[in-house]
């Protein structure tokens, strides 16, 4: 049965919260825990879907995970060559980062193994990640020229490249990263603009140099990364909601602790302040300030009404993301917002211009989409609506958000299990 999530328009929103893990730091902490030699722990690690699907994936090639409840876990590595093969096809349900990240990583072992996900993973491009390995050496076959899951990978000897890489996107980034560790010679990958750099903060936690430069990431390939204890700061992509929520509704007044503060993350924050927000960034300061490489502390919000501004192709690594919830503020501010170039978008979990321009044009809001570019006249009272999440947690959590902001009328989100792929909590919370 289809579960749906009905809400009412809201005045003002005044809370202090904790989010849970951050989701791309909890996948980096199982893969690079499974391929270090001996123990890691991990302390609050997001038991959302997705990333359990990621440590599924290494219990299926013979790594023990010690649960000390749900999000903190100890996981007991096997060295870069200690993965065994899986009996049978390792599934990953909607979880784009898994299937990109392990490729990486398979295509330095020397076996065979077929990676599958959901239909909407299934239909996601690979080949972006393909091209790169099968250069370094891999054997990769997949439905659509190699471009689609399920995907076979048989690992070989793998050679070092410099690869530049043609759309800015950390999951192929960071494929390319692990499987430099398997290579001969070194690994380098070159963004166009810069990205989520998880992989390599933590890949130097677990004892690997890497050498950084600007927008390009080097490693040597060869031997061993040592097992860490990874502290997963709060996920600013799940707080990402609230804060755009608390930002809109005047009168509003948010602190959200523990939150990761990574500068490759937070690019909504700086568009948010543009819009006239009231947000200020509190980090934690000496030892407190870093956990496992990763800069956190506490962010404070006021609400005080936005107006428009123009989001350029150069920001949007740092707020991928984060877009379906900005077209949200742009709904509610003054003006006209501009997201240039947002085509990454079409190949989310669902096509999130797709889904976002139709859902809020249900609810009165003006917006289109040129192409790639989506424009919005925000500022004008919207309203309640039946809205889909097209299966996509992004889209399901921005909607629900929208209906909180609306000025009349319920709303109800179709379709909403799809938000356990990343934020549990989120039904309860909004
Ligand atoms: C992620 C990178 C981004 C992001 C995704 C998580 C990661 O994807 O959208 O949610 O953990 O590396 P792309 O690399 O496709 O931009």
């Amino acid at each position: 049965m289809r579960k749906n999530l009905s809400v009412s328009p809201i005045h003002t929103f005044s809370k202090t919260l904790t989010f849970p893990g951050d989701k791309s730091i909890s996948h980096r902490s199982v893969m690079l825990g499974a391929i270090a030699k001996g123990k890691t722990e991990i302390r609050n690690f997001l038991p959302a879907e997705d990333c359990v699907h990621t440590l599924n994936a290494f219990q299926k090639m013979g790594i023990e995970v010690i649960f000390h409840g749900k999000e903190r876990l100890t996981l007991y590595g096997k060295g870069l060559r200690g993965l065994r093969r899986s009996r049978g096809p390792i599934y990953l349900g909607n979880s784009g980062t898994s299937m990109r990240l392990l490729l990486g990583i398979l295509a330095g072992q020397h076996f065979t193994t077929t990676l599958s996900g959901d239909p909407s993973l299934s239909q996601r491009p690979m080949r972006r990640v393909v091209l790169p390995l099968k250069k370094m050496g891999a054997e990769i076959r997949g439905r659509h020229n190699d471009n689609l899951a399920p995907l076979t990978i048989r690992g070989r000897t793998l050679k070092g490249i410099r690869y530049p890489l043609p759309i800015p996107s950390a999951q192929v980034k960071s494929a390319i990263l692990l499987a430099g560790l398997y290579a001969e010679g070194k690994t380098t990958v070159i963004e166009p603009f810069k990205t989520r750099d998880h992989t390599e903060r933590m890949l130097q936690q677990f004892g690997k140099s890497v050498s950084l430069r600007g927008v390009s990431a080097s490693l040597e390939g060869g031997g061993e990364l040592q097992g860490s204890r990874v502290d997963v700061p709060g996920d600013i992509s799940s707080a990402a909601f609230f804060i755009i929520l608390a930002s809109a509704l005047e009168g509003s007044q948010l602190i959200v602790r523990n939150i990761g503060l990574n500068p490759t993350r937070i690019g909504f924050i700086q568009v948010l302040k543009r819009m006239g927000a009231w947000i200020t960034l509190v980090p934690k300061k000496g030892t407190e300030g870093l956990k496992s490489g990763e800069p956190v502390g506490d962010i404070e919000v006021r609400g005080r009404g936005l107006r428009g501004t123009t989001v350029t192709v150069s920001e949007i690594p740092t707020l991928i993301d984060e877009l379906p919830i900005l077209m949200v503020a742009g709904a509610c501010a003054k003006g006209e917002t501009l997201f240039q170039q947002a085509s990454e978008l079409r190949v989310k979990e669902t096509d999130r211009i797709y889904s976002m321009v139709t859902n809020l044009r249900k609810m009165g809001v003006s917006i289109r989409n040129e192409k790639d570019n989506v424009i919005l006249q925000g500022g004008k009272p919207f309203h309640g609506a039946r809205v889909d999440s097209f299966k996509d947690h992004r889209t399901a959590m921005s909607l629900a958000v929208a209906g909180r902001l609306s000025r009349k009328g319920k709303t109800t989100v179709q379709d909403v299990a799809c938000i356990d792929t990343s934020f549990p909590g989120f039904i309860n919370l909004i």
